[in-house]
C-alpha cells in the first residue's frame, strides 16, 4: 500500500456538532461533514424535528459542507412521523439526551441491527431526569416523552460509554442545576469540546463531567477533522504489509480517539505525526505510517475506550503475521453486530485461528490466511476490516454485505484501489 488519503469527516464529530448546531441561536456551517450514511441519518431526524438543513457542497478532497439553521434551545418542532436512525447507534442515543426534554413524544426507531441494541443505558438516566420512555424490553423503537424542565442528575454510568455520557449531558442543558456524568473509564471527549465550540461550559474532574442548564449555544463556522477510525484502515494496512507507506493527511488526533496510533507503535511500526498548530475544537494532523516486522501484542481493559472502534482492524492485522490478544471489551458483543463472534467467525472462514472469550478475543496472526467466504453481518466495521485482513491472504476472499461500509465510509472501496501498489 503506497500513498497519500484524507479519511472522511469524522463521524463522532459530525453527529454532535450537527446535533448542537440544530439547537443553537443562529445558522452553523459545518466543513467536513462525514459522507457516511450514520451521519446522513442524524440529519434525516434533525429534519423530521423541524431543522432546516441545506447541503452546500460536496467535493473529494474537502468533503461534505452543510449549513444548519439554528432552531434555538426550545425551537424542535413535534415530527409527524418516527425518526428513522439508521444503522446508527449515536444517533438515537445522544438524540434521545434532547427528545427527553421536548414538550411532545417522538418515536425513533433504526434498522434490524440498530433494533437489536441496548438502550437501558439511556433510558434510566433520562427517566431519572424526567422523561418517559418506552421500549421493547430495552430495545428500540424508543418512544420519548420529554417534560421540561428535566431534573439535574448526578450520574455514574455503569458502562464506559461516550454516547451515554452525551446523552445525559445534553439532557442537562434543559434543567435548571448542574448534571453530573461520571464514568468508570473515561471515553472520547467530543461533546465536551463541541459544547464549549458552541459557547456552553462544561466543567470536568477526573472522568466527571459537569453541565450547568440553561446554557444557549451559539451557532458559527465549524471544521470536522478526519476521521481516525476510517484512517485506521490505511494506517493498519501500511503497517500489516511489507513494503507500504501510507500517508493519511487532516486526521483528527484528539488524545481520546489516536489510542490506534500508540498501539501500532508498539506492535513495531514506524509512525510520524506532524501536527498541525492548534486553532479549531479538535487537534489534527498528518500521520505515516511504514511497514516493519511485527511483535506480539496485548490490549488491556483500560485501553479498550480509546480503542474500541479499531479493535476489527486490530484484529485483522495480526493476522499478517502478529499475535493480538484483547480482554474488557465485552461492549465489542453489542456494537452493529456481536463483534467478538463476527469477527471469529469470519477470520476462521478466511484460514485464521482466533481464540473467543466473554470479554475478548486472541489471534494468533502465525497462521497464514488462506481467504474465504465471509459475511459483514450488515457491520461496516466488519467490511473493512475483512478487507484488510484479506490483503494478506494466500487466496481471494469475497466479502458478502460489503457495501455496509458506507455507513461510516462510503469511499472505502475506491480509496483501497487506488492505495494498492
Ligand atoms: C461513539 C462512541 C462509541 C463508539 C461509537 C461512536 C460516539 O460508542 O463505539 O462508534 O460517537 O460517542 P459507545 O459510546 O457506546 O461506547
Amino acid at each position: 500500500m503506497r500513498g497519500r488519503v484524507r479519511p472522511p469527516g469524522d463521524k463522532s464529530i459530525s453527529h454532535r456538532y450537527a446535533m448542537l448546531a440544530a439547537v443553537a441561536d443562529g445558522q452553523t456551517i459545518i466543513n467536513g461533514y462525514s459522507t457516511g450514511g450514520d451521519c446522513a441519518s442524524t440529519l434525516a431526524c434533525l429534519r423530521g424535528l423541524g431543522v432546516r438543513i441545506h447541503e452546500m457542497s460536496r467535493d473529494e478532497r474537502d468533503g461534505l459542507q452543510i449549513k444548519v439553521h439554528g432552531v434555538g434551545l426550545h425551537g424542535l418542532a413535534a415530527p409527524s412521523r418516527p425518526l428513522d436512525a439508521g444503522n446508527s447507534g449515536s444517533t438515537m442515543r445522544m438524540l434521545a439526551g434532547f427528545l427527553a426534554a421536548q414538550p411532545f413524544a417522538t418515536t425513533i426507531t433504526g434498522d434490524a441491527s440498530l433494533r437489536r441494541r441496548p438502550m437501558r443505558r439511556v433510558i434510566v438516566p433520562l427517566e431519572r431526569m424526567g422523561a418517559r420512555v418506552a421500549s421493547q424490553d430495552g430495545r428500540p423503537p424508543l418512544i420519548i416523552e420529554g417534560r421540561r424542565p428535566l431534573a439535574a442528575i448526578d450520574f455514574q454510568s455503569e458502562v464506559a460509554s461516550a454516547q451515554v455520557k452525551s446523552a445525559v449531558l445534553f439532557a442537562g442543558l434543559y434543567t435548571d442545576g448542574v448534571t453530573r456524568v461520571t464514568e468508570p473509564m473515561s471515553t472520547r471527549d467530543h461533546t465536551e469540546r463541541a459544547l464549549e465550540a458552541f459557547g456552553a461550559q462544561v466543567k470536568r474532574a477526573g472522568t466527571s463531567v459537569a453541565i450547568q442548564g440553561g446554557q444557549r449555544l451559539i451557532g458559527g463556522v465549524r471544521r470536522v477533522p478526519g476521521d481516525m477510525s476510517s484512517a485506521a484502515f490505511w494506517m493498519v494496512a501500511a503497517a500489516a504489509l511489507p513494503g507500504s507507506e501510507v500517508r493519511v493527511e487532516q486526521v483528527g488526533l484528539n488524545p481520546t480517539r489516536s489510542g490506534v496510533i500508540d498501539i501500532l507503535h508498539r506492535l513495531g511500526a514506524h509512525i510520524e505525526i506532524v501536527r498541525a498548530p492548534e486553532t479549531g475544537d479538535e487537534p489534527f494532523g498528518t500521520v505515516t505510517v511504514r511497514h516493519d516486522e511485527m511483535l506480539p501484542l496485548e490490549i488491556r481493559p483500560e485501553e479498550v475506550p480509546g480503542v474500541i472502534d479499531e479493535l476489527p482492524v486490530l484484529a485483522a492485522l495480526a493476522t499478517h503475521g502478529g499475535d493480538l490478544r484483547v480482554s474488557g471489551a465485552a461492549e465489542l458483543r453489542v456494537k452493529e453486530s456481536d463483534r467478538i463472534s463476527a469477527l471469529a467467525d469470519g477470520l476462521r472462514r478466511m484460514g485464521g485461528s482466533i481464540d473467543e472469550s466473554p470479554d475478548g478475543f486472541h489471534v494468533h496472526g502465525r497462521v497464514r490466511l488462506t481467504g474465504g467466504e465471509v459475511d459483514a453481518r450488515h457491520d461496516h466495521r466488519l467490511a473493512m476490516a475483512f478487507a484488510i485482513a484479506a490483503l494478506g491472504a494466500t487466496g481471494p476472499t469475497i466479502i458478502n454485505d460489503a457495501a455496509a461500509a458506507a455507513v461510516s465510509y462510503p469511499e472505502f472501496f475506491s480509496v483501497l484501489d487506488s492505495l494498492r501498489v
